[in-house]
């Protein structure tokens, strides 16, 4: 074991707060959805029963109708905002009222699998089964409520639930959000982290006018549908929804459950989801379902196309093409905006700086398809940020620098996922 798989375990351990673990002690003080799922992958290198019970704890706080929400506020701390207050979702434990990436399916598949090697499936059989029927509801939830017309593809209700609060992509979908009602409020992660890392005032004013959209209709996810200001297909959440019912399927075969419903859901994005494919920028990107318009951005999220098992000879040299030019402009790869975009920059957030758990993606999805070199160097990129600046939240692609906050769980995770020989 290296150094740094010590640091990054003792990083989680720090992050542990009995049950979950905070992305950050000081910037994200409570449980985050996607950021635990990524975080189980990390405990699974050296504390089992741990990892399961990362994921538990998030379903804990499912809601009955199976959406999981994006936070969950076990303690309350001031550290942060919009806290439970602003939420308002009445639930208990209290709640955000938007959810995240669904990567938990794929973890858990993982888990599974390594318990598995273990020759501990039987006892881990129990805890597999429950989670899978938390992990049904979810996913149907998301057949309901985000993709009601069967189009293979998730429609995200705010840019926080697509993981990529800042992306470019949300600009111009972002413009009819009408934020002159917001009303004064106090940001928190202004005054932990450089202004310069984070997302700017008029997109704070837009995520707190959906928040209080939602709010208004009561976080009822079917009116939300219907009226929301901000409607996007985001590329993200489909690649990572499309990948995740793949290895649901995958569970409910190993446990002897039926998968008919999960086979259709994968058979419905494989048709549907090529309305994500911009012909002209010859990129995957996400699109607002309000007008029909294409973002256009080559994002971190783009490559995520072979993660989610596409294969498209066509499409799939188009972005290695991608891949290979913006390997040639930045020293660390995956830069979460193309270095050629005019928006690039390096140390905002999601407007350029890499994500060691978007590249933990990227890399899997690569090294399946079969393109091993790239899959290598993003890999290799990813440790060699890590141990050239710590375990940051994310990193700038041309120089390593760390951008955001350090001692991050997720970023730990990756670190121990990949630097452990399965
Ligand atoms: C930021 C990120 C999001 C993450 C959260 C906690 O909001 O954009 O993806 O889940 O922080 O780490």
């Amino acid at each position: 074991m290296t150094q740094d798989s010590n640091t990054a375990r003792a990083i989680l351990k720090a992050n542990d707060r009995g049950g979950y673990t905070v992305p950050n002690g000081r910037v994200y003080p409570f449980q985050w959805n996607w950021d635990s799922a990524f975080v189980a992958l990390g405990f699974d290198t050296f504390d089992r029963d741990r990892a399961w019970t990362e994921i538990e704890t998030l379903f804990r706080a499912q809601w009955p109708d199976g959406f999981v929400p994006h936070i969950v506020f076990w303690q309350e701390d001031d550290g942060y905002f919009p806290g439970p207050g602003v939420w308002d979702s009445g639930r208990t434990p209290p709640t955000s009222g938007i959810t995240q990436p669904p990567v938990a399916a794929t973890v858990v598949r993982t888990l599974w699998d390594s318990a598995a090697a273990a020759g501990q499936s039987e006892h881990y059989r129990p805890r597999a089964q429950a989670l899978f029927d938390r992990l049904l509801g979810w996913h149907r939830w998301f057949a309901e409520h985000r993709d009601a017309n069967r189009s293979g593809v998730v429609v995200a209700m705010h840019p926080w639930e697509t993981g990529r609060d800042n992306s470019p992509e949300w600009d111009v979908p972002g413009v009819p959000i009408d934020v002159s009602n917001v009303g004064e409020y106090t940001r928190r992660d202004t005054g932990h982290l450089d202004a310069k890392m984070r997302p700017t005032k008029l997109e704070y004013d837009r995520y707190l006018a959906l928040v209080q959209f939602g709010r208004a209709a009561g976080w009822d996810h079917a009116a939300i549908a219907r009226s929301n200001p901000f409607r996007v297909a985001d590329v993200g959440m489909s690649m990572i929804l499309l990948r995740a019912n793949r290895d649901l399927l995958a569970l409910a075969q190993a446990l002897g459950r039926n998968g008919d419903e999960i086979a259709r859901w994968i058979a419905d994005a494989e048709a549907g989801i090529h309305i994500l494919w911009d012909a002209e920028r010859r990129t995957w990107c996400s699109r607002d379902l309000l007008t029909g318009r294409h973002s256009g951005y080559v994002t971190s999220a783009s490559f995520l196309s072979f993660y989610a098992g596409l294969r498209d000879p066509e499409r799939d040299e188009a972005m290695m093409a991608h891949f290979d030019r913006i390997a040639e402009r930045v020293r660390y790869m995956v830069p979460s905006l193309d270095p050629d975009d005019t928006g690039f920059q390096m140390i905002r957030y999601w407007r350029g700086p890499v994500w060691a758990v978007v590249n933990w993606m990227i890399g899997q999805g690569l090294a399946e398809a079969g393109h091993e070199a790239r899959a290598k160097r993003v890999r290799s990129d990813t440790l060699a940020l890590i141990q050239g600046s710590g375990f940051y939240e994310a990193f700038n692609p041309l120089d390593g620098s760390g951008s955001g906050g350090d001692d991050f769980s997720w970023t730990a995770a990756i670190a121990l996922a990949w630097q452990t020989p399965s």
